[in-house]
């Protein structure tokens, strides 16, 4: 029993001493972290929460795995009926996916039971229906691992930054394309062989399509605009580009210009002429110049970007994905949620009433960094100029490179909208003397 709480209880806490019960379903890279660090600190934990925790079950797919440390007995197949338990209090969810966690957490929402998740496919795709779970049973439904794993990014824009008004998220939110990209760039790797080191080291999700399609991050992305910006924005709403299309000439050509090529996930609060404000939030492969401080972030390691209005910009740094990282920010929740239990209350909900428009990503503008394929022939130089001048677009660099019959023709541009970009694009393509727009890849303002 935790002998340093007071021996007070508000609203319907189980009260000091009382044990809380753990439903954890799954027990994979993060579960099984979650299981062990719960173990080897139960006595901390007991003093932090005002009474123990007990794991009553796990839940998996498969019971007849080698699972080293975990007695048989907690293992089970039927999350269900885990869930359901009298004596669970808290419920982890650390299986992955969508549709059947959604169930189960819908399923322990509704029973009472607090729920802490680390699956921002989750989260970002259905956050009014579980929010909505939770304040119906009064319980708490926290997921600070679901973005940037260790990196406490959640909980501050949940409490230390509700004060202030947030222009700008922006950042490496995705582990898995950041091994990729740091390992392509630093060691010559192929995306092959860094995509299959970072399914080994625990980093990617079950199925990498999401890491490397850029949808994990737009899921975190989609999260922490809700967060910063009250307004529930979801996965749907998030432009989205993945890296799968970056090649290694792209990475060398970033390289030779002085740059980084980085996955970033911006979500930004845009304000117009008339002082109307939108947010929009994308994910995309962004050039960063090599003296910027995301340039050196390596590794799986994530670092986001806070741009406020009174606290100016605050810059978070740490691990954004694997096992142990995770567990530490489920943990912390789980500690939060578990005093809960015991001493009654919960945490308030995720309020999303300033309901602001959703701008669409063509209204966003950026800088562009366009690879051609183009014949070597006196006026092409021109006739490409003419097509950004005629949209207004200038230019702040034009490299070439020649290659016998054809030249490669690398322009950077001044800021633009992302519809005109697009005409730009198209325009240049039906040029009989460009052969290939072989990338456009953007830089970050
Ligand atoms: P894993 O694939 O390693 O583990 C998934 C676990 O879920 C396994 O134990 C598996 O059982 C169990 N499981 C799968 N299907 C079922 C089912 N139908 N019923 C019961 N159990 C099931 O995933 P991770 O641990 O990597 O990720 C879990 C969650 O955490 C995901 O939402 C992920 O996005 C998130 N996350 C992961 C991070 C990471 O770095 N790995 C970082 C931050 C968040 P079995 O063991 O029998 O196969
Ligand atoms: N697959 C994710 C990543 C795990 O690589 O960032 C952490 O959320």
């Amino acid at each position: 029993m935790a002998n340093n709480q007071a021996a007070t209880t508000y609203g319907h806490g189980k009260g000091i001493g009382a044990t809380v019960g753990i439903a954890l379903l799954g027990m994979g890279t993060v579960g099984a972290e979650v299981f062990r660090l719960i173990n080897e600190n139960a006595n901390d934990f007991e003093q932090r929460i005002g009474g123990p925790v007990a794991v009553r079950g796990i839940a998996v797919s498969d019971t007849s795995k080698e699972r080293p440390g975990v007695p048989a007995e907690l293992l089970t197949t039927d999350a269900h009926a885990l869930i359901n338990r009298d004596d669970v209090d808290v419920v982890v969810e650390v299986i992955g996916g969508i549709d059947y966690p959604r169930e189960l957490v819908l399923a322990a929402l509704r029973a009472g039971k607090s729920v802490v998740t680390a699956n921002k496919a989750l989260v970002a795709a259905h956050a009014d229906e579980l929010a909505a779970a939770a304040n119906a049973a009064g319980v708490d439904l926290f997921f600070e691992a679901a973005v940037a794993a260790a990196i406490p990014v959640v909980g501050m824009l949940r409490r230390s930054l509700a004060g202030d008004k947030i222009q700008r998220i922006s950042g490496i939110v995705n582990g898995t394309t950041n091994f990729i990209l740091d390992a392509m760039e630093t060691t010559g790797a192929s995306y092959e062989d860094a995509l299959a080191e970072a399914t080994r080291l625990g980093y990617a999700e079950a199925d990498p399509t999401a890491d490397v399609e850029g949808h994990d991050a737009a899921s975190k992305a989609a999260i922490l605009a809700s967060l910063g910006f009250y307004t529930r924005v979801t996965f749907d709403d998030v432009h989205c580009e993945g890296i799968s299309k970056i090649t290694a000439e792209d990475i060398e050509a970033a390289d030779r210009a002085g740059y980084s090529i980085k996955l970033l996930a911006i979500c930004e609060r845009l304000t117009a002429a008339d002082g109307t404000e939108s947010v929009n939030a994308r994910v995309h492969p962004t050039l960063v110049p090599k003296d910027h401080p995301l340039a050196s972030v390596n590794k799986s390691y994530n670092a986001i970007f806070v741009e406020a209005e009174a606290a100016g910009s605050l810059m978070f740094y740490g691990n954004g994905a694997g096992g142990n990282p995770t567990a530490s920010a489920v943990l912390g929740d789980l500690v939060g949620a578990s005093r809960n239990k015991v001493h009654g209350g919960r945490a308030p909900e995720d309020n999303t009433y300033a309901h602001l428009p959703i701008a669409s990503f063509g209204e966003v503008e950026t800088r562009y960094h366009i690879d051609m394929e183009v014949a070597d022939r006196t006026g092409v130089l021109a006739a490409i100029s003419n097509v950004f001048a005629e949209f207004g677009v200038s230019l702040r660099t034009v490299r070439q490179e020649d290659r016998g019959e054809t030249a490669r023709l690398i322009v950077v541009t001044h800021a633009a909208r992302e519809s005109v970009l697009a005409d730009i694009v198209e325009h240049l393509s039906g040029l009989d003397d460009v052969h290939a727009v072989n990338s456009v890849i953007r830089l970050d303002n």
